[in-house]
């Protein structure tokens, strides 16, 4: 296929602000959604559906392991048009309870030459009752997560409600939740990845979750705890037991991280968590020690510098069981989904595994 979608980026949306440029994909897939056909047009970018790609896990139905990662789609504005790209899953969010205006701007930046961006977004959210009435309104044929973050006027000693309060405003239309305690812009944030921070919110988010599950007669939804990347491996590994004890069912690994390895030497004191080529590597090592360690109880969602079917496929064989891409979208446009997953169905076809889960872990 000719790849239009290089030079368009090149030539046209790398001229633009990195952030407004986001705002104008996200503004033309919502109006695709809304125009007639417009969702069968998007669809015709989407990979074919295979069998060895379908799965079953934290009991929800996955057509196939790509999602889209938090921060996308943070008011879930652009939902259906994302499925309509292929992906298997939309991790909506990170939402905040209350609405708030996040950082000034400009606070996202390209490094096109290191297939990079830097944001310092600081969570920008419409709040928990707009993205859940947008969700409401929708009948996503995917599976949809929620990622929810404290308001930045919250103490962290407070943190612990608000997500509760999110998983209690949020439940009817999340499938899953994902608690982010690992953004590096909302100052403090990260200290709730430690044991006790983390102990205190899961069991707040529980009790919220099974109050929920109880009055609406539901199932409990499925929590995922989204870690940092800059955490040395003993640290990676007390999150994952942590997150276990607290009763947990899955690990996203992981958020932008703080280093400034693999860029120019302006971002070197510059604000915000780089994402894209220069985390892939670390990302995949975080996804080893979690697989290593855990492997065997919770599933790892693996995120972070994937820019490539053959990065997809290696992070699965890490050890992640669902992927999923933000920057690796934003370069590569909307046939990314079909990219990868066609990546997938290519190994599949070359190596002969029936299921996907059959290579989850093999070079771990
Ligand atoms: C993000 N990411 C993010 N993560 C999260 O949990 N909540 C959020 O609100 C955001 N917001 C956000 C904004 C922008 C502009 C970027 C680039 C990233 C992090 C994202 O979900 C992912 O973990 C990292 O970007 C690493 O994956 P990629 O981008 O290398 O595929």
């Amino acid at each position: 296929m000719v790849d239009l979608y290089g030079p368009l980026y090149r030539n046209v949306a790398a001229h633009i602000d990195a952030e407004r440029s986001h705002h104008l994909s996200i503004a033309g897939l919502a109006a695709a959604a809304r125009t007639p056909g417009g969702l069968r047009a998007l669809s015709a970018l989407a990979p074919p559906r295979d069998d060895r790609l379908r799965l079953r896990l934290l009991d929800l139905p996955f057509a196939n392991p790509v999602g889209v990662a938090a921060g996308l789609d943070k008011n879930a504005q652009a939902v259906e048009a994302l499925i309509a790209l292929g992906f298997g899953h939309v991790e909506v969010g990170t939402v905040t309870l209350r609405p708030q205006p996040g950082n000034h701007t400009p606070r996202v930046w390209r490094a096109i030459e290191q297939q990079a961006l830097v944001n310092a977004m600081g969570f920008p959210s419409d709040g928990a009752a707009s993205v859940r009435a947008r969700l409401l309104r929708l009948r996503p044929r995917a599976v949809i997560g929620v990622n929810i973050g404290k308001n930045r006027d919250t103490s962290l000693e407070d943190a612990a409600t608000d997500y509760a309060d999110l998983v209690s405003a949020l439940f009817d239309v999340a499938n899953y939740f994902t608690v982010n305690v690992s953004s590096p812009n909302t100052p403090g944030l990260r200290s709730l990845q430690l044991a006790d921070g983390l102990a205190a919110v899961l069991a707040r988010v529980n009790e919220a979750n099974l109050g929920s599950a109880a009055v609406l007669e539901l199932d409990p939804r499925p929590i995922l705890v989204k870690i940092a990347p800059d955490l040395v491996d003993s640290e990676i590994e007390a999150v994952a037991e942590a997150a276990i004890s607290g009763g947990a069912s899955g690990i996203v690994a992981t958020n932008t991280t703080t280093s400034r390895d693999g860029l120019p030497s302006e971002f070197a004191n510059h604000p915000g968590g780089v994402s894209g080529e220069p985390l892939r590597e670390r990302a995949n090592h975080v996804t080893r020690v979690l697989y290593r360690r855990v492997g065997n109880r919770l599933p790892i969602v693996g995120v972070g510098g994937i820019m490539t079917g053959e990065h997809a496929v290696e992070r699965i064989r890490s050890g992640a069981t669902l992927v999923q891409v933000y920057t690796g979208f934003t370069y590569r446009g909307p046939a990314f989904a079909a990219t990868l997953v066609k990546a997938l169905i290519a190994d599949a076809d070359a190596t002969g595994w029936g299921h996907i889960t059959d290579i989850v872990g093999l070079d771990a």
